[in-house]
């Protein structure tokens, strides 16, 4: 009989990614995906601690599954298998246990690949579950051959962890060192993802061009070498990867924005402050001048690059010169979009321990509504630049509105376009008509997609 499995993801892609594996692993057992927690006979959080206040929002939504399992049992309608995943479960898993004693197990991003046996021990009632050590024999190697991303644009990750302790980060704590997969096993996954219909992939890493993965010859291979290893793959149309680090826009991996002629013009390269004193503060290891030039460098291998970043307002001890400076950055650098946040302490990293009482909230607030002013000026002003060009797009899914399909262009815009579902899986040359906030209007060129089957 069918089982019910309910995942609930917060935070970044790698997140999502892992969601999507733990239910590869789960459907052999038995279990289908459900939307609805009250139906499901196994619950998973998959949390994010860079999110304020996580773990109180852990508690609190476990609180709420707790309950369902107890409707669930009072009804006579079976039980419950309730789980925390994630970087909350690595950072506080026994805290949660002791906090939370009816959950039944707790796992951390490296060890979800046991999710099999786990389940099989909470369902024979072996007791609590807690599994929240970096094994050595890394996971990858043990997922299903058929456990990957099957969409038309799907996620595939090749790094893991980060060993740049940027001071307000909990990431290195969490998800633990920088660890790579083998150029191989990549390329296998590729190719395993492309043959069953994805046209897209987007490399995730936590930091994944210090990606430095064993390669054909047995010696690290670098980003740039792995991106054009996955180019050579027959029938891949698109490359991204996400999310970058400065210090490794290395002279190969700009490059590769010139030579890989599938690796897309868009890159997320967070600076998270324009001030020198902030960014030593935040341990981020490079100037504001320094990311300029490489900013200039990737613009002049590959002009057209649209650009992401993250920005963090109110690091401890920030001035208002010091913000200045985050805005002057931005406005040179001119994001087509960008991530933004106020400064909040998590326990645990070096910035906690200097206090978040330095800047005030009110003049936070202030402060990223300022800078989300200008990155949203930003954002409109690329979007219309767009108007009355032609750019393509992979056509995704059905849009929110009847006979509207919804793509992705290379700038990784959303561009909403009038036209039958039968399209979805191609690649269309879009005559765009309107920039906004968030996407692009346009039409179909004609005769730019074949419509023979
Ligand atoms: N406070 C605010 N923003 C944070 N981020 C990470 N940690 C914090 C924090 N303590 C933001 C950074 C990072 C993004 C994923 O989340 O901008 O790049
Ligand atoms: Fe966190 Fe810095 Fe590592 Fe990014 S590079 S994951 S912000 S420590």
């Amino acid at each position: 009989m069918s089982k019910k499995l309910y995942i609930s993801t917060y935070g970044c892609q790698m997140n999502v990614y892992d969601s999507a594996r733990m239910a590869d692993l789960m459907a052999p057992l038995g279990y289908t995906l459900t939307d609805k927690p009250a139906d499901a006979d196994m619950a998973i959080l998959n949390t994010c601690h860079i999110r304020e206040k996580a773990s109180e929002k852990t508690f609190s939504e476990l609180g709420r599954l707790r309950n369902m399992r107890q409707d669930k049992k009072a009804k006579q309608d079976g039980d419950m298998i309730i789980a925390v995943a994630g970087c909350v479960a690595q950072a506080e898993g026994a805290e949660i246990m002791k906090r939370a004693p009816y959950v039944d197990m707790v796992f951390g991003p490296q060890s979800y690949h046991h999710l099999p046996q786990m389940v099989a021990q909470a369902t024979r009632g072996v007791g609590h579950i807690l599994e929240t050590d970096f094994p050595v024999e890394p996971k990858f190697d043990h997922l299903p051959e058929d456990a990957i991303d099957k969409n038309l644009s799907a996620f595939l990750t090749v790094q893991e962890g980060c060993d740049k302790f940027c001071a307000f980060c909990v990431v290195p704590y969490t998800r633990g060192a920088e660890f790579s997969r083998p150029v191989a096993s990549i390329v296998d996954e590729a190719k395993r993802m492309i043959a069953s219909g994805t046209k897209e992939i987007t490399l995730l890493g936590q930091n994944v061009n210090a990606y430095h993965g064993e390669g054909a010859d047995g010696k690290p291979a670098s980003l740039a070498t792995l991106i054009q290893k996955l180019a050579e793959i027959d029938g891949l149309h698109r490359l991204r990867y996400t999310t970058s680090h400065p210090l490794e826009m290395t002279e190969d991996l700009c490059r590769a924005h010139r030579d890989v002629e599938i690796l897309m013009p868009y890159l997320h390269l967070p600076v998270q402050a324009g001030s020198d004193r902030i960014l030593a503060a935040m341990n981020r290891r490079h100037t504001s001048d320094e990311y300029r030039r490489i900013i200039d460098k990737l613009r002049h291998y590959r002009p057209d690059l649209a650009l992401s970043g993250d920005f963090i307002v109110g690091f401890p001890g920030e001035t208002e010169q010091e913000f200045e400076d985050t805005l002057q950055l931005v406005r040179d650098v001119e994001y087509a979009q960008a991530y933004s946040f106020k400064y909040s302490p998590r326990p645990g990293t070096p910035a906690a321990a200097l206090g978040d009482e330095m800047v005030e909230e009110t003049v936070k607030s202030e402060r990223l509504a300022r800078l989300q002013q200008l990155l949203n000026e930003q954002q409109l002003a690329y979007n219309r630049s767009f108007v009355g060009k032609e750019i393509d797009v992979l056509l995704e899914r059905e849009g929110k509105r009847e006979g509207q399909l919804v793509g992705r262009s290379p700038y990784m815009q959303s561009v909403f376009v009038p036209s039958p579902a039968h399209r979805i899986g191609r690649i269309a040359t879009v005559i765009v008509q309107e920039g906004n906030a968030n996407s692009l209007r346009g039409e179909l060129k004609p005769g730019s997609v074949a419509d023979a089957a």
